[in-house]
């Protein structure tokens, strides 16, 4: 998406030297923009960790290009052990990084598959770099197809409203900065602006690391879609008073039978929405699929971080981002950044293929070739 009058991807290969990969690292938004070199798959690691990058589309890409460098850093110390066993090692370290969205074992499981198609490891480089584009590649078309079915479901809603803004709640950051370009709850809203439908968003800070407040409302603000920042526990009576026409979020990672994983306060909001019939849709690339679950609230890995992200907030004072102690020292405190919304208060889900139901069914209907 535009950052000024200028076109960014979220992560890319540096003009002019290919063995660089280049990133926004979205810590110092929206306050600064960084973009950070990373040259090896240890770097690429600590980028996803320490959320230089995060959400579950760009976790994905990013660990595309980290077995990319990976298979780079092979190729310059053949010496050392086996190229496959240096990859290995590769993938395990990336996996380990964060545990919730399935993007990145995905990724890192595609980039093996592949590179393993390589007769030398010149041939396995190539094969790395062309499996890391495609992965960004695919990421931004499935999120700019997503666009395209979500605007039908937002036109829908705007035929009743009679040129009323159409509000739209979201929750944490599933925009462009949470995947290569267009976002997935954000596409269709973005779909819509462009197209002239009067839509305004909702926007839940998300703390503790408010990706709502600091990402979803840089993201909206460049692209002029007017928006509302509003504190987590607002949204309920929002609902309760008819000022939300429909609820939009992310995942990280969707079963088959259709439970959602998403950070946390995702199902507090599902569970307003269910209370006052406001629909509920959950946008997702294919790659965010975990095919082989079916109990989400007892399958999925939810991550816990530190327990200083809660006690603490960061911000931007007087040219620089500080972070301040907001908690007593002594209280001890619990930081799940995910949590699992049922199927059955899924209103739907909204894919690269079209909208379908949050249940088995329906997502094998869609996806046909996943039937296994
Ligand atoms: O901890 P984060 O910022 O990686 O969490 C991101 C989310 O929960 C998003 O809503 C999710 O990734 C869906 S959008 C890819």
């Amino acid at each position: 998406m535009n950052v000024g009058d200028q076109h960014f991807r979220t992560i890319w290969i540096k003009p002019g030297d290919e063995r660089v990969v280049q990133l926004i690292d979205q810590r110092f938004l929206p306050h600064r923009f960084v973009i950070e070199e990373v040259c090896t798959v240890e770097q690429m690691a600590t980028a996803i960790r320490e959320m230089h990058v995060r959400g579950a589309g760009l976790i994905g890409a990013s660990a595309g290009y980290g077995m990319y460098l990976a298979a780079i850093q092979a190729a310059a110390r053949p010496a050392a052990a086996g190229v496959d066993e240096q990859l290995a090692c590769a993938a395990a370290q990336l996996k380990a990084t964060r545990p919730t969205a399935v993007n990145l074992s995905w990724a890192v499981e595609r980039q093996l598959r592949n590179i393993a198609k390589g007769k030398n490891v010149m041939e396995k480089v190539a094969l790395a770099l062309r499996t890391a584009r495609s992965i960004a590649d695919e990421d931004a078309e499935h999120c700019r197809m997503i666009g395209q079915h979500g605007l039908k479901l937002i036109r829908q809603l705007a035929r009743k409203k009679a040129g009323k803004p159409i509000n739209v709640l979201t929750h944490c950051n599933a925009g462009w900065l949470a995947f290569v370009d267009y976002g997935s709850a954000t596409a269709p809203i973005y779909a819509a602006h462009d197209s002239g439908l009067p839509v305004h968003v909702w926007v839940a800070e998300t703390r503790p690391r408010n990706q709502g407040s600091k990402l979803t409302a840089w993201e909206l603000g460049e692209h002029g879609v007017p928006h509302t920042i509003i504190a987590d526990s607002t949204a309920g009576h929002l609902m309760q008073r008819g000022a939300v026409d429909l609820v939009i979020v992310g995942t990280d990672r969707t079963t088959l039978s259709g439970d959602v994983a998403n950070k946390i306060g995702t199902y507090l909001k599902a569970l307003a929405a269910k209370d006052n019939n406001v629909p509920f849709y959950v946008a997702l690339p294919s790659s965010s699929f975990d095919w082989k679950l079916r109990d989400g609230l007892k399958e999925i890995p939810i991550e816990e971080r530190s327990a200083e992200e809660v006690k603490q907030a960061d911000g931007w004072f007087e040219g620089q981002q500080i972070e301040v102690r907001v908690a007593p020292e002594r209280s001890p405190a619990a930081n799940y950044g995910f949590d699992v919304t049922p199927g059955q208060l899924v209103t739907g889900l909204i894919t690269e293929r079209g909208v379908c139901e949050a249940n088995e069914k329906s997502i094998r209907a869609l996806f046909p070739e996943q039937a296994s």
